[in-house]
């Protein structure tokens, strides 16, 4: 169903384009999507089941998780669909919330049961379901959890129309943030792999060791036979401050970007220097919500302009140079 020429590096160049950084991340993905439909082509076995690989994203928030799903689910033409885990706990019928999610997954293979049995259904916010998260009128993130591993193992689930969609082969991807991971996992960190002469290649074991173990998500709240579904496990790491200023000036659709085409627009050049990109970068930092606080930031020191612009149509540029000097405003002759 995958075509030929979506290679794991044509899905990574495709990435590239809107989700900066997390190069480990995308590799994991795109190898993941890539041999999944590889191996329902070839390697079906008697009951036409596979082996499957199901990915486990991990990393702080708006680090980019919950768009390089996104994005990837716009470049595949295959069955894609997004839940969200903490909606599935907040209600008491996640069976229900579940089907739905199925059925949407029918809708986009345009009903063709065949193609949906090998789509993609991504599961965000999976860190919500620790077993010891209950609130009241809601499931227990535990119960959820088993409510999900019935589908990721493959069980036929009887949909609306009664029609049976069978889950054995649909490829799951779980995104969460596990705040508080990075303790557990210092904590064991003692049971890992140390370099016992010199000879032992310190990178690979520097590797396994900054590997998350299905232990270290056991001790945060998964249940064992949750994580035991999820055998790839790829990291995402914190923004750095260059990659903070590309995600909003270069990026494909950064919101520098959207913003010269809404002046365009209004027939005015915005032009922003680079010290202003360096300047929110360094906010953000401080904010420590990833990418998520630039657009705020951005659009504070982008708001009066723009509500002068309308009422000034002689206005025909406007240059910022730095977040803390007045914009310049360029007039027609
Ligand atoms: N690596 C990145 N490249 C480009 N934009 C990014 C990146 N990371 C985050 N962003 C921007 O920040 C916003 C929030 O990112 P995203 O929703 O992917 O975070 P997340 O990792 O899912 O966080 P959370 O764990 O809080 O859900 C995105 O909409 C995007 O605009
Ligand atoms: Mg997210």
């Amino acid at each position: 169903m995958l075509a030929r020429e979506t290679t794991p590096s044509a899905i990574v160049r495709y990435l590239d384009e809107y989700v900066i950084g997390q190069d480990e991340a995308k590799k994991v993905l795109a190898v993941a999507v890539y041999s999944h439909y590889r191996k329902i082509a070839t390697l079906r076995n008697d009951q036409g089941a596979i082996a499957k690989s199901n990915v486990l994203l991990v990393g702080p928030s708006g680090t980019g998780k919950t768009l390089l799903c996104d994005t990837l689910s716009r470049m595949l033409k295959v069955p894609f669909v997004t839940a969200d885990a903490t909606s599935l706990a907040q209600t008491k019928y996640a069976n229900e919330e579940i089907e739905a999610a199925l059925q949407r997954l029918l809708d986009k293979a345009d009903g063709n049961i065949e193609d949906a049995q090998q789509g993609i259904i991504f599961i965000d916010e999976i860190d919500k379901l620790r077993s010891s998260n209950a609130a009241a009128g809601s499931s227990s993130g535990e119960s959820v959890q088993h409510a999900l591993l019935k589908i990721m193992e493959g069980s036929p689930v009887k949909l609306k129309d009664n029609r049976y969609i069978d889950t054995a082969n649909i490829l799951f991807i779980c995104g969460g943030a596990f705040v508080g991971l990075e303790n557990i996992m210092t904590r064991t960190h003692g049971f890992g792999f140390i370099a016992t002469s010199a000879d032992d290649n310190q990178n690979i074991l520097d590797r396994l060791n900054k590997r998350v173990k299905p232990t270290d998500l056991f001790e945060f709240g998964l249940i064992p036979e949750f994580t035991g579904r999820l055998p790839v496990i790829a990291r995402l790491h914190d923004l750095s401050k260059p990659m903070l200023v590309r995600i909003m000036s270069t990026a494909k659709n950064s919101i520098y970007r959207q913003y010269i085409a809404i002046f365009r627009d209004e027939g005015v050049e915005l032009s922003i220097g680079p010290r202003v990109f360096e300047q929110i970068a360094e906010l953000a930092l401080e904010y420590k919500t990833g990418a998520r606080s630039l657009r705020g930031i951005f659009e504070e020191l982008i708001t009066p302009i723009l509500y002068l612009i309308p009422d000034n149509p002689e206005i025909c540029k406007v240059e910022i140079s730095s977040l803390f000097e007045d914009a310049r405003y360029f007039r027609r002759k």
